[in-house]
């Protein structure tokens, strides 16, 4: 879909249909809506004075001009009342009048920020009614061969402003949103991607192509490398695919080259059958997304770059399988990790901390000046917070706090989780310097315990996006199935994280 912005007279603009967002219970019309509504005789205050429409929140009505303006349609949508108003229902009314519009078969539609009455900066504004078209519109359609023709596609949506100032606001913060959106989408693409089709080598030919962008750098690590510097955490869960292992490291370096990066790591399981503790069958299909974090890492570093971003930024994503064959590591065994330290293997299902143990310790070899690692890495995260929010553990609270204002910004939630001494004990083994099972109460703590042993000293904040990653019921803008979560809030974080290079 192609977005544009237009100076122009939006009462003026040809186009298949127009949306009009509308709080709920405001019977005084406004501005841009009263004139639209003066030069198409009435049409909105008929349809709210009838009590057809409301204004609740994500509440439609579509209704035709019959030629009286150029638009052929205005489609007003509710935006919930002001008192209540967050951006990220803007996003939502968005999202779902843009469904709406495709739903009736049209391929273009328009819309003027002149209709929203806030105090909200400009820019907000729009980044948001961006981003709630582009992601609400969202469909993975890739492996669908019949009536292939019946899929619909929007293929454009203008913006309309007549100011030149606002104008020009509206064009960057559209630019920007379409950027990250893009990247978004490119994570959702990867994530719904079948386990056949998307096998770590595959992940890496992804990496290949992110990488062509300007000052971005691609190195991918074979079995026989990583072997040869002591990777064994990461590659005894390897061990029981067939499938090659790749250790992927992209690197952007958009800052001062003198001035450390950011690590991003992030989890790659293409597929987690759970190993030689094998998962039960039912829904494990849904494994295929536990590379979520890993992508997200990758839809990050494209962005950043996309955006030119000043900042140094590394991502590295342990890319593998976890399956039961015949040389698969077992529960007892015991691996040597990068960092020296040892692991008791009590369970081949807790794979995730075991690749980023060495993902982790290989992060310090750019003496990083934070690290953040993110990953579908418990079942335990979803118990405790549900589909909603990623839960957060960490070692420093200035990182922490980083995320938490660049959640607050994007409305990728994030809660944090306790990481008290009380609950390292639970993760020391008898016969090894810790084992990968720390038992199933506290099972979201245990984990981020366990990879706090492989950071160093470095400020490391650890993201479980185990229950969002993955939906089973469509959201306002994110249908049902890969969320594309922690791009958004990690492209943000990362341009939050300019500000202090600058200083
Ligand atoms: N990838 C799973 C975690 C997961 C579960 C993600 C459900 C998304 C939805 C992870 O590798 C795993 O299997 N974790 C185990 C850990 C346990 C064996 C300590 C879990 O959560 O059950
Ligand atoms: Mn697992
Ligand atoms: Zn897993």
């Amino acid at each position: 879909m192609k977005i544009v912005v237009k100076k122009g007279e939006i009462t003026e603009f040809r186009t298949e249909a127009v949306i009009v967002p509308c709080f709920e219970g405001r019977r005084e019309l406004q501005g841009k809506v009263k004139l639209l509504d003066k030069k198409s005789g009435g049409l909105i205050k008929q349809i709210i004075g009838a009590g057809d429409f409301t204004g609740k929140l994500f509440e439609l009505s579509v209704r035709y001009t019959g030629g009286i303006i150029p638009a052929k349609r205005i489609v007003l949508v509710g935006v919930g009342k002001k008192a209540d108003f967050t951006t990220e229902k803007l996003r939502g009314a968005f999202a779902t009048a843009a469904r709406c519009v495709r739903s009736l078969k049209l391929s273009e539609f328009s819309t003027s920020l002149d209709f929203i009455f806030l105090s909200k900066p400009l820019d907000e504004i729009a980044r948001a009614v961006v981003e709630g078209v582009s992601l609400g519109l969202y469909q993975y359609t890739s492996f669908k061969t019949i009536d292939r023709d019946k899929i619909r596609a929007i293929k454009e949506f203008t913006i309309i402003e007549e100011n030149e100032k606002a104008y020009n606001i509206i064009r960057a913060a559209a630019k920007e949103a379409e950027i990250i959106s893009c990247a978004v989408c490119f994570a959702r693409d990867m994530v719904s991607a079948p386990g056949n089709e998307m096998t770590p080598t595959d992940m890496a030919h992804e990496a290949r192509k992110i990488a062509k962008r300007k000052n971005v750098k691609l190195k991918v690590l074979n079995e026989t490398e990583m072997n040869k510097i002591g990777m064994s955490a990461f590659l005894g869960v390897a061990r029981g695919s067939e499938e090659p292992a790749k250790f992927i490291v992209l690197e952007y370096w958009g800052g001062n080259k003198s001035d450390p990066p950011v690590a991003l790591v992030g989890k790659g399981l293409t597929f987690d059958s759970g190993g030689i503790s094998i998962k039960p069958s039912e829904k494990m299909d849904e494994m295929k997304s536990d590379m979520a974090g890993g992508v997200a890492v990758m839809g990050a570093i494209m962005a950043a770059a996309d955006l030119s971003l000043k900042v140094n930024a590394v991502g590295l994503i342990p890319a593998t399988e976890n399956l039961p064959g015949g040389r698969a590591y077992k529960p007892g065994d015991i691996l040597k990790s990068l960092s020296g330290q040892t692991i008791e293997v009590l369970s081949t299902d807790a794979e995730g901390r075991l690749i980023l143990a060495d993902a982790l310790t290989y992060a310090g070899r750019f003496k990083p000046a934070a690290i953040i690692d993110l990953a579908t890495l418990t079942g335990a995260c979803v118990i405790a917070l549900g589909d909603h929010v990623t839960g957060m553990m960490g070692t420093d609270d200035r990182l922490k706090h980083k995320i938490q204002d660049a959640a607050n910004a994007t409305d990728e939630k994030v809660w944090e989780l306790p990481l008290w001494e009380d609950y390292h004990e639970l993760i020391k083994s008898d016969v090894a310097d810790y084992k990968n099972h720390g038992g199933r109460p506290g099972g979201a703590i245990t984990a981020a315990a366990f990879l706090s042993k492989f950071v160093g000293n470095y400020p490391w904040v650890h993201l479980d996006i185990a229950g969002p990653a993955w939906l089973t019921r469509d959201k306002p803008y994110i249908p049902k199935g890969a969320s594309g979560v922690g791009v958004r809030l990690m492209v943000q974080f990362l341009k939050d994280w300019q500000k202090r290079s600058k200083s």
